[in-house]
């Protein structure tokens, strides 16, 4: 995920932004680049790779300036090019630095070039400077020009601005991005966390979603979306801030929920060529010599390996096993007609699934390591290596790295299916435009926390809970009871929606919470029976569920709705508000949220 610092009031500010993004490596980049007013003009500098690369060019020609910006950028729309790297200036006189997305900039760009502006890289991030100049070119004051900049933006986004008529102030502004201020003693700073600015100050403004600020050396002026000025407290943070910080969330796992539309998208960037085409980081060769695929994981990655199975099977006819890890490694699997293991795991390091893929290649199958850390010894040991690029998860339960693999899945599924002549470029491009919107719809779904707080409350008080889904929402199904277990210490168990009648209903009493999934695919109608069987047994229904499935069902007890989405999509989007459940439970019950009882973040025993 992209880094933004800011400085204003530190003399010659260029170093201390430097190694405020030293900082902020951990979240991943690919460029970097920083840019100051000196003289009352805009001095840039920017480089792709290793920071090492930009420290290189500020030695050769330092930037001068009290005032700057600065950012390293995980590329998402645009190639990895000094262009497309960030801050983006217009004019001459405007520099920004963006984290997000900005959804509707193909129309924003399209009028501003109409316009008279010229762009100068691929990237959404652009727009933000030519708004700002046209702002200020209309005679808006800083405030009324972001307020005129953020009611034409549409998307998730943190970002600052410079802008050489204001040379005394930053403009920052955020909604579902992270972004903290910083107050020091005769300058203030920003970052996308506090720590990018432990080695400036410890007192952090964190701003919420919609507020927009204006930073000046001697301190900040927060305003709410309707331009209300507001008042966010500063806290203390600790002097050494861990590796990661809470970006004032109160949970890592609420801070983690809420960066999945970057961790998504960053993960789609990742599985994108530089025709902007969906790849599987393979050969088409190497793919088409794909027959069979095992995969091997454990817990959260176990469930995405069973969802990708549904998209891996219709989509590319490729026959797919989905093995607990644990299970794989002892057992002496006949592995035709597999010749490939997919070993999927966030860490990296989980020993189960470690060995489970070491099995697979002493049985001869060729190894794809599908991790979120890359150095990790499973992306060591691969034959090949998908990335998920969700950045650091650091909350136990896992939440934006499940919905990464489930992107990285999607696009190999896809790519290989179109090497395998199963479907042609137009189908392939039809759903990679469904996946990038995905961030978007995510984004939209993250603002049902409010809507589940009641029901979560209902469901704290329960012993025990059914969570039912058919097709590919089976597996979320299991995924979204194991959240609930691990973090409530709630029983909880995932079925197949069909299976009920076959045993599981007789588990149906008066008032059992049944979490039912349910999505507008090829088997509503069915699983929408299977749900009203349980409903006539007693059971209260919180449905979780695409709009337009929700308006087909008339026995839930509680309905929580994300947007339409094409069906292949629905268990990515679905498993937001399943997460959100299991996390306003947890709080409801005062659980350790991020460490629940006798759980690792990293299995690395047997
Ligand atoms: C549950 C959870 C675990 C992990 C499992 C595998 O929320 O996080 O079930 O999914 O321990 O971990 P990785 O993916 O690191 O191999």
């Amino acid at each position: 995920m992209c880094g933004i610092v800011g400085a204003v009031g530190h003399k010659q500010c260029s170093d201390v932004l430097l190694d405020a993004l030293k900082r902020l490596e951990y979240r991943g980049y690919d460029s970097s680049g920083i840019v100051t007013i000196h003289d009352s003009a805009i001095a840039l500098k920017r480089a792709v790779g290793k920071l090492v690369n930009l420290d290189l060019a500020l030695k050769e020609t330092p930037l001068l300036g009290d005032i700057g910006i600065g950012h390293t950028r995980w590329a998402t729309h645009g190639g990895v090019s000094n262009e497309n790297a960030h801050p983006h200036v217009a004019s001459g006189r405007v520099a920004i630095v963006h984290n997000g997305i900005i959804e509707n900039h193909r129309t924003i760009r399209a009028r501003l070039e109409a316009a008279g502006h010229q762009f100068s890289s691929d990237t959404d991030s652009e727009v933000l400077a030519h708004l700002f100049v046209e702002a200020f070119d209309a005679g808006l004051d800083p405030a009324m020009a972001t307020r005129q900049v953020l009611d034409e933006i549409d998307g998730a986004y943190a970002f600052a601005v410079m802008a050489i008529d204001h040379p005394d102030l930053l403009i920052v502004a955020r909604n579902a991005s992270p972004l903290a201020l910083g107050i020091g003693d005769d300058a203030c700073y920003i970052g996308s966390d506090a720590i990018a600015l432990s080695h400036l100050t410890r007192k952090v403004v964190y701003l919420k979603d919609h507020d927009y600020a204006l930073v000046r050396a001697d301190g900040v002026s927060v305003y709410q979306a309707d331009g209300t000025p507001v008042n966010r407290e500063a806290v203390i943070v600790a002097a050494s801030p861990g590796l990661v910080d809470k970006g004032g969330y109160r949970h890592y796992m609420e801070k983690e929920i809420h960066e999945q539309p970057d961790a998504i998208a960053h993960s789609l960037a990742a599985m994108t060529n530089e025709y902007g085409r969906l790849t599987a980081q393979m050969s088409d060769e190497a793919l088409r010599s794909i027959d069979g695929i095992v995969m091997v994981a454990a817990g959260t990655s176990h469930y995405a390996t069973q969802i990708a199975r549904y998209w891996i099977e219709s989509l590319a006819r490729v026959p797919v096993a989905c093995e607990v890890a644990s299970e794989f490694h002892y057992r002496q699997p006949a592995t035709a007609p597999y010749n490939t293991a997919i070993a999927i795991s966030q860490s990296g390091e989980s020993l189960d699934t470690l060995m489970a893929m070491r099995h697979a290649a002493v049985c001869g199958l060729q190894t794809i390591g599908l991790v979120n850390v890359p150095s990790s010894t499973i992306a060591r040991e691969a034959d090949f290596v998908l990335p998920t690029r969700a950045g650091p998860e650091i909350g136990v339960a896992s939440t934006k790295a499940f919905t990464a693999q489930l992107t990285v899945l999607l696009c190999f599924a896809v790519a290989l299916a179109r090497a395998k002549g199963q479907i042609d470029e137009a189908r392939a491009e039809a759903i990679h435009a469904e996946i990038q919107a995905l961030p978007s719809l995510v984004g939209k779904a993250l603002g049902l926390f409010d809507a589940i707080r009641p029901v979560a409350h209902q469901l704290s008080q329960a012993k025990s809970a059914l969570y039912l889904g058919r097709g590919a929402l089976y597996p979320l199904a299991m995924e979204g009871a194991l959240k609930l277990k691990e973090l409530s210490y709630i029983h909880a168990e995932g079925f197949a929606s069909g299976e009920m009648k076959h045993g599981p209903i007789a588990l149906i009493e008066e008032d059992l919470p049944v979490v039912a999934l349910l999505a507008a695919d090829a088997v509503m109608a069915k699983a929408s029976s299977n749900l009203r069987e349980a409903s006539a047994r007693g059971g209260k229904i919180i449905l979780l569920s695409e709009a337009r499935a929700a308006a087909e069902v008339d026995y839930a007890s509680a309905v929580i709705t994300v947007p339409d989405v094409d069906p292949l999509l629905a268990p990515i989007l679905i498993a937001i508000p399943a997460q959100i459940l299991a996390y306003l439970t947890a709080v409801e019950k005062g659980t350790d949220v991020d460490q629940p009882r006798n759980l690792a973040k990293s299995v690395t025993v047997e």
